[in-house]
C-alpha cells in the first residue's frame, strides 16, 4: 500500500517540516511536499528522489488564503494522488502586544494555523476514513497548553489545535484512523524571525532540535499516539499548567517570554 500512496507534508520547505519531511523520506514514503518557496521544494525533491528512489510532488502554495486548502485537494485528486498521512506542520506566531500588531497578519495566523488545518484534516481524513487508513499529525505546541501574554493569538490558535486533534483522534477510534498532536517547545528555526521574537538561554533550557521533535513527532505518528510532548521541560509545563491557579501560570510565562 505504501508504495502507492503519500504522505502530504505542509511547510516543508524549512525547520521542523523539513526534518519531518527527511524521515518520512528515509522511511520509503511517497511525498508531497508543499509550501511557498518552489525552488526550495524542487531541491529537496530532486535530493530526496536520488537518496530514498521514491516519488515526490511539489505543490506551490500559499496556505493562508483562504481556499488553499480545497485548492490542493483537487489538485491531488485530479492528479491521482492518494493521501494516507497529512502532516499539517506550516504555521507561524507573531510576538508582541496584540493591540499594536498588524490585523492583517493576525487574520493570515489564523487563517494557516487554524482554518487551513481544519480544512486540510477535513478532505483528507475523510478519505482515510473511506479507506479505513491513515494519520493526521497535526503541530501545536507548548504554547498550546496555557494563555501567553504577548503570544495571545499564536498560543491561543495552538490551543485550539491540540483540543481539535485530541478530540478528533477520540471520534475516531475503530476507523482506522489516527489523529496525533505535536507539543514542541521552543525550536531554533525560521520561526523565530517569522514571529519578530528571540528566545532567551533560560526559555532554551531543555530545548531539542528540529531534528529530534521530528523524530519525536514522527515516531508518535506511526505508532498512533494522541499527544507527544517535544521534551521533559514540555512535558512539566503541561503538569504544572494544571496544577498552579491559571492567572499565576500566565504571570510566569509572561515573565519567562520577557526575559
Ligand atoms: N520553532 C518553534 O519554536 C516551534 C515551537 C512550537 C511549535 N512550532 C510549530 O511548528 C511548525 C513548524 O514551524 P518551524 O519552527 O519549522 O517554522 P519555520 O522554520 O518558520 O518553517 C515554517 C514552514 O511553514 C511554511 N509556511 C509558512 N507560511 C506558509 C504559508 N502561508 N503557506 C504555506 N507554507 C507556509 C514555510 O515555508 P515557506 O516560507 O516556503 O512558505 C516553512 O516551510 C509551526 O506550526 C509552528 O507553529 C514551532
Amino acid at each position: 500500500m505504501k508504495n502507492h500512496t503519500y504522505t502530504l507534508i505542509t511547510g516543508a520547505s524549512n525547520g521542523i517540516g523539513y526534518e519531518l519531511t527527511k524521515l518520512f523520506a528515509a522511511g520509503k514514503h511517497n511525498l508531497i511536499l508543499v509550501a511557498r518557496s518552489e525552488n526550495k521544494l524542487l531541491t529537496i525533491k530532486e535530493e530526496l528522489e536520488l537518496q530514498h528512489g521514491i516519488s515526490i510532488a511539489v505543490i506551490a502554495k500559499d496556505l493562508s488564503r483562504e481556499n488553499a486548502a480545497q485548492e490542493l485537494f483537487e489538485a491531488t485528486q485530479a492528479s491521482g494522488l492518494a493521501v494516507d498521512i497529512l502532516v499539517n506542520n506550516a504555521g507561524f506566531g507573531d510576538f508582541g502586544d496584540f493591540l499594536d500588531a498588524d490585523l492583517a497578519k493576525l487574520k493570515n495566523m489564523l487563517n494557516l494555523n487554524v482554518n487551513t488545518l481544519i480544512q486540510m484534516t477535513y478532505l483528507y481524513a475523510g478519505e482515510m476514513r473511506k479507506n479505513g487508513f491513515g494519520k493526521v499529525l497535526n503541530l501545536a505546541s507548548l504554547a498550546g497548553l496555557t494563555a501567553m501574554p504577548y503570544f495571545t493569538m499564536y498560543a491561543a490558535t495552538k490551543a485550539f489545535v491540540l483540543s481539535f486533534s485530541q478530540a478528533l483522534d477520540e471520534e475516531l477510534r475503530r476507523t482506522g484512523v489516527c489523529v496525533t498532536a505535536l507539543c514542541p517547545g521552543p525550536v531554533v528555526t525560521g520561526f523565530e524571525n517569522a514571529a519578530n521574537m528571540h528566545y532567551s538561554p533560560l526559555m532554551m533550557i531543555g530545548a531539542y532540535s528540529a531534528k529530534q521533535i521530528a523524530k519525536a513527532g514522527y515516531k508518535a505518528t506511526m505508532k498512533g499516539k494522541s499527544v507527544q510532548y517535544g521534551g521533559w521541560v514540555v512535558g512539566l509545563v503541561n503538569i504544572v499548567s494544571r496544577l498552579l491557579p491559571r492567572k499565576l501560570m500566565r504571570k510566569i510565562i509572561k515573565k519567562a517570554l520577557l526575559s
